[in-house]
């Protein structure tokens, strides 16, 4: 009776075990698919320009090694390479990453580029000048770029805003609250800040220094 009892319990928690671990595997395979097949094909989705705000800004911010988060095709982190800056891009898509190595080399540029999936990654601390990322929404992430820089590093960061929502169908969790990335940002000091509303697009951008 005893015996049976123990294997019952030995066999809950074994499945229990290995149910998680096969969770914790596969934990956002979704968002690896569903963006490898947006990015299966030759034109880019977002474009091969950098977004304004990173043109108007980018002499503000301290040559060196820069963490392009979120990367997806490159189109920013290629423009910083081609400013000076050393770039590392991180995305969970290889495809947008083999989209990103493809404008760099036609822009004659080298880039480096890791697949990780930045819902379980971490950041080293004080090891990067920038910390770039646009439209990837993680705010526990956002929360950890100000010890990831160096001293005098500065992030750049990029999404949509509450106000995109009166344009567009988009999840409210994702989008930014009102002042909510100088809330995050608190504790450093802001060099630039933009609520962007045309009518048919809305972001917010932020630049600032550990
Ligand atoms: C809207 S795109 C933005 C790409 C780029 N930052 C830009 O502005 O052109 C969002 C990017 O986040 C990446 N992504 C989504 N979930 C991710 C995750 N868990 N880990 C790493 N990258 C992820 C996608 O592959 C995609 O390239």
């Amino acid at each position: 009776m005893k015996f049976s009892l123990d294997i019952r319990f030995i066999a809950f928690f074994t499945a229990v075990f290995l149910l998680s671990s096969i969770n914790s595997v596969l934990a956002h395979p979704k968002d690896k698919d569903r963006w490898n097949n947006k990015y299966g094909n030759e034109i880019y989705l977002f474009g091969e320009k950098p977004i304004p705000f990173l043109v108007e800004n980018f002499h503000l911010l301290p040559k060196g090694k820069v963490l392009d988060i979120a990367m997806g095709e490159g189109r920013n982190g290629v423009y910083l390479a081609k400013q000076g800056f050393d770039v590392l891009g991180l995305d969970i898509s290889e495809k947008g990453l083999e989209k990103a190595h493809r404008l760099a080399k036609k822009n004659n540029v080298n880039i480096e580029t890791q697949v990780v999936d930045l819902e379980d990654f971490e950041l080293e601390p004080n090891t990067y000048d920038v910390i770039l990322c646009t439209y990837y929404m993680q705010r526990d992430l956002y929360k950890k770029f100000q010890s990831a820089l160096k001293l005098g590093g500065m992030i750049v960061v990029e999404t949509y805003n509450v106000d995109y929502l009166k344009y567009a169908r988009f999840n409210r969790k994702w989008a930014l609250d009102t002042n909510e990335l100088l809330d995050i940002f608190k504790d450093m000091r802001i060099i630039r800040y933009q609520d962007y509303d045309d009518g048919k697009e809305a972001y917010s951008s932020i630049i600032a220094q550990k």
